[in-house]
């Protein structure tokens, strides 16, 4: 996403610069970057989702990786520096556990390093995987605009689509997946509307996701997302169209929290319910969805959100993060080689593969 030359992430210098950053936290009433130097910066700035949506989250953590590296001295002792990048890979890893996109990135990160180790040449293992990191950020922006292409053949002019959490710019190095959808629809002459979900607790809905639609001059209507059932009752929503975190081999798809109701809504009044997601999310090593690790977050971010008291103190508090939606109940999920329909393990694997 990319406003007043700002991008969602940013990689300043040669290897030896450090990542910058929108802290998406400050959104929508400030927009302001962060540097990061430190491992321990890019670590907190996903945990607290100053970057947040899962290929965003990669690209951080790849690009995480390279500023990590950057306390060795340059002249170094191989075992030493194979030991850091284990140790700066693990303490990525464990930020946050539900988006595959963060692990696929740093596997993808250890595998580069891994090509090289027979050379032992630190200074270039240490290039290549600058370079590895700038591939993963710049094939998401090529990606995003493949989601795009194939998904708006699904959007007529004069549609109106619902959307939940933020899948946009902001979730990725640029255009999103399933905003994607929305804004190649919008480029390629259809005049469409969006609803957007809040998206309780961290409201990516309206701090981010009704920011980016009307930065684009899209049309957007906000509502909580107790609502979403109630305007596809009245006939308003013509689709839903999602991001997602991790997406089984069968199909079912872990993403936002409140997914999974839009999805059942979706179902009740016959709504065509889509995710747009890249290959790198998809997790073929899980056959179903019941193993997909849901993040559970601070009570507070429930009871006290954005410096408010909204509940009594010390109530018990249940905060997971993410939802799984069936497969059952998506009609097609849209990457960069086409659209999965029906969304069946073996229609998956093909286009995963390809
Ligand atoms: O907790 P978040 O804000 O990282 O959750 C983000 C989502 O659930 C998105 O829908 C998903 O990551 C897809 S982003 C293209």
């Amino acid at each position: 996403m990319t406003f007043q030359n700002i991008e969602t992430l940013s990689w300043i210098g040669d290897r030896h610069g450090w990542l910058r950053m929108i802290d998406q936290t400050l959104l929508p009433t400030e927009l302001r970057e962060i540097d990061c130097r430190q491992v321990e910066t890019v670590w907190e700035a996903i945990k607290k989702l100053r970057v947040r949506g899962a290929p965003a989250i990669g690209i951080a953590a790849a690009y995480g990786v390279c500023v990590g590296l950057q306390t060795l001295p340059q002249e170094v002792d191989f075992n030493v520096f194979r030991t850091r990048l284990n140790e700066v890979v693990d303490y990525l890893a464990s930020s946050r556990p539900t988006a595959v996109n963060l692990f696929w990135a740093l596997n993808r990160m250890k595998a580069k390093a891994e090509s090289f180790y027979d050379s032992k040449n630190i200074s270039e293992i240490r290039d290549a995987l600058f370079s590895e990191a700038k591939m993963i950020h710049e094939e998401d922006r090529r990606i995003c605009r493949a989601i795009g292409k194939f998904g708006q053949e699904l959007v007529r002019d004069g549609d109106t689509f619902l959307t939940h959490c933020n899948a946009g710019g902001l979730a990725t190095a640029d255009y999103g997946t399933a905003l994607a959808v929305f804004f190649a629809a919008t480029e390629m002459g259809k005049k469409i509307s969006v609803y957007a979900d809040e998206t309780r607790p961290l409201l990516q809905g309206s701090r981010l996701t009704a920011w980016e639609l009307m930065q684009r001059g899209i049309d957007v209507t906000l509502i909580c997302d107790s609502m979403a059932a109630t305007v596809m009752k009245q006939g308003k929503i013509n689709g839903v169209v999602v991001g997602a975190d991790r997406i089984a081999a069968n199909g079912d798809t872990a993403n936002k929290i409140g997914t999974y109701s839009v999805a059942i809504a979706a179902r009740t009044h016959r709504v065509p319910f889509y995710v747009a997601a890249p290959v790198s999310t998809f997790d073929l090593t899980l056959t179903d969805g019941n193993s997909i690790p849901i993040e559970e977050r601070d009570a507070e971010e429930i009871c006290n959100g954005f410096g408010k008291q909204t509940a009594p103190q010390g109530v018990k508090v249940y905060n997971p993060a993410f939802d799984i939606t069936p497969a059952e109940l998506i009609t097609g999920i849209i990457t960069e080689h086409g659209i999965i329909s029906p969304v069946k393990r073996e229609n998956i694997a093909k286009i995963v593969q390809l």
